[in-house]
C-alpha cells in the first residue's frame, strides 16, 4: 500500500485531499462529517473581520451548466464569505482541531486592505491553534466590489504588501489563494513569493454569467428581477487551472513555491494530473457540494491503487514529473507526424468523423467507398489534427498513429525523422538568426 501522507507548506495531513474554502467547510457539523469520511484537511470557509455579519441573498445563488446526461459540469455562485459570527467560527475551529489533531485545519481570511485589520484577525485565528491561513485574494463577486478578494488578487503590489504583513504578524504558514481573473497568473504568484508566502493555492472561481432567462429577460440566477456576475467552478474550469498550475511550476521566479491545486477535481485522476504538473496537494469544492463528502473514499482508494500499479511509494515520487514536458508552442517538434486510423470492426458508420473532417477544411475521411457507406482515412489529406477522434462516439475506434522515422508522409511528400521547431524552421523569417546564434554558441 502506497504512503498517501502529505506535508504541504509544513502542514501535515494523512492524504493530499483537502476540502476548499466554501459552504462544505463553514461549520463544525460539516467539517467533522468530512473528517469522518476521510478528508485529509479543510480550508475553513472564509472569515471576515468582526462586526455586523455578512448578508447573503436569500434567493437563488447558484447556476449550472449541465452535460447531456444532466451532470453538473460547470457551477457558479454569487455567495459571499461566511455569514456566521466570527467568534462562533473561531470557537468551532479550535474545538475541531483539538478533536482531529491529525487533520489539516487551514483558515481562509479576507479583511480590508489595512495592516491593522490583518494583524487583528491573525491574532484571533492563531488562538485556535489551526495549522495555517489562506489569504482569499480570489473571490470575484460581492466582496471584490468592497475592495477585497479579487480586487487585491488582481494587483500584484497589493498581494505582495498584504502577504508581507501577514508573514510579519503570524508564525503560521501563509497560503495565498489566487484569482484566475487575470491575464497572466505569473505576476500574482511572483508577488506572493516576494511577499514571503509559504505557498499559493489556485484557482478561485472564474468571472462568469451562466445564462439569460429569455422569458423574463434576466441573467441567471435572478434575484428579484435582476442578476449579477458570479464565480464559475467545477469540471469546466479544470483546464484553466491546470494551465495556471503548470505556468507557476515551470516559471524560474516561482520555482519551488508549493502549489495547492484547485479546480474541477472530481476523481483521483484529476488530482494525479495536478500533482504530475507540480502541485503538492489538491482542494475540492464543487464535487463535494454535488456528490457529498464520501467521494473522498474513491479518491483515496483510486490514488492508492494507481500508485501501487506504477510503483510510486509516496506522492513525491511522481510529483512534477509532467512539468518538464510543458513547453511553449515554438519549441514543439514540427516534424512529428501522426495519421488517424479507423478500426473498421468498431466503427458503427455514424458518419460524424466524415462530417467534422469534411467541414473543417481537411476532407480526409470518405463517406462512400466503391458505392458503399464506408469511413476511411485518406492519408494524402490527413493533417493528424485528431478532430475525428474527438467526435467519434465509439471509444478507441479512431486512434492517432505516429509515422515511424523514415516513413513517407503522403500529404507533404517528406520523410519523417527530423526534429525542427519553429525556432529553426525554414519558413520562419527569424529562424536564420536563431540558427546563427546556435552555431556561434557552439
Ligand atoms: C458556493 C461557493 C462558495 C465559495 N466560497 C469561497 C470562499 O468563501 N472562499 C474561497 O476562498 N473560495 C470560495 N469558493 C471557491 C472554492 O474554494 C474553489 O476555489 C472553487 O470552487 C474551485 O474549485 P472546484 O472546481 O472544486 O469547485 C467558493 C465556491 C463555491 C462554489
Ligand atoms: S485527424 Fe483531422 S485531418 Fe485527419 S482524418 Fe481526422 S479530422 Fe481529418
Ligand atoms: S465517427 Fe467513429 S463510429 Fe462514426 S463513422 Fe466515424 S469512425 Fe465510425
Amino acid at each position: 500500500m502506497a504512503d498517501l501522507r502529505s506535508t504541504f507548506a509544513g502542514i501535515k495531513s494523512p492524504n493530499p485531499f483537502w476540502l476548499a474554502s466554501a459552504p462544505p467547510t463553514d461549520k463544525a457539523y460539516n467539517v467533522i462529517r468530512a473528517f469522518k469520511a476521510g478528508w485529509g484537511g479543510v480550508v475553513w470557509k472564509t472569515l471576515g473581520e468582526d462586526g455586523p455579519p455578512i448578508v447573503n441573498v436569500s434567493g437563488p445563488r447558484y447556476g449550472a451548466i449541465h452535460s447531456a446526461d444532466r451532470r453538473v459540469i460547470g457551477f457558479n455562485n454569487i455567495e459571499l464569505i461566511t455569514d456566521r459570527p466570527l467568534q462562533v467560527n473561531l470557537d468551532e475551529i479550535k474545538q475541531v482541531k483539538r478533536d482531529w489533531p491529525d487533520r489539516a485545519m487551514v483558515v481562509s481570511l479576507m479583511v480590508p486592505c489595512t495592516e491593522d485589520a490583518w494583524k487583528a484577525i491573525l491574532k484571533r485565528v492563531e488562538e485556535t491553534e489551526c495549522d495555517g491561513v489562506e489569504l482569499n485574494f480570489g473571490c470575484p463577486h460581492g466582496m471584490s466590489e468592497r475592495g477585497m478578494g479579487a480586487a487585491v488578487g488582481q494587483v500584484p503590489e497589493y498581494i505582495e504588501m498584504v502577504t508581507r504583513w501577514c508573514k510579519q504578524h503570524t508564525r503560521m504558514p501563509v497560503i495565498v489563494k489566487l484569482t484566475p481573473n487575470v491575464s497572466s497568473i505569473l505576476r500574482p504568484a511572483e508577488a506572493a513569493k516576494r511577499g514571503g508566502a509559504d505557498a499559493v493555492s489556485l484557482i478561485n472561481t472564474v468571472n462568469s454569467m451562466m445564462g439569460v432567462d429569455i422569458d423574463a429577460m434576466t441573467p441567471w440566477p435572478p434575484v428579484g428581477g435582476m442578476g449579477t456576475h458570479g464565480g464559475m467552478c467545477g469540471p469546466v474550469v479544470k483546464p484553466i487551472a491546470l494551465n495556471m498550475v503548470a505556468d507557476i511550476a515551470r516559471n524560474a521566479e516561482t520555482a519551488g513555491l508549493p502549489i495547492s491545486a484547485i479546480g474541477g477535481i472530481e476523481k483521483w485522476r484529476d488530482a494525479v494530473e495536478y500533482m504530475a504538473l507540480g502541485a503538492g496537494n489538491v482542494q475540492v469544492c464543487t464535487a463535494a457540494m454535488i456528490y457529498g463528502f464520501k467521494i473522498v473514499g474513491e479518491m483515496i482508494a483510486g490514488l492508492d491503487a494507481w500508485m501501487d500499479e506504477k510503483g510510486h511509494r509516496s506522492i513525491e515520487d511522481f510529483r512534477g514529473l509532467a512539468a518538464p514536458k510543458v513547453t511553449d508552442w515554438q519549441h514543439l517538434n514540427l516534424d512529428y507526424v501522426v495519421k488517424a486510423q479507423i478500426d473498421q470492426e468498431l466503427c458503427i458508420s455514424c458518419g460524424r468523423c466524415h462530417i467534422a473532417c469534411e467541414d473543417t477544411s481537411h476532407q480526409a475521411i470518405t463517406s462512400m467507398v466503391d458505392g458503399k457507406r464506408k469511413f476511411e482515412v485518406i492519408e494524402e489529406e490527413c493533417v493528424g489534427c485528431n478532430l475525428c477522434a474527438v467526435v467519434c462516439p465509439v471509444e478507441n475506434c479512431i486512434t492517432m498513429v505516429p509515422l515511424a522515422d523514415g516513413e513517407l508522409d503522403k500529404r507533404t511528400g517528406i520523410r519523417v525523422g527530423g526534429h525542427r521547431t519553429w525556432m529553426e524552421h525554414p519558413n520562419n523569417p527569424m529562424a536564420k538568426a536563431t540558427r546563427k546564434a546556435k552555431y556561434e554558441k557552439a
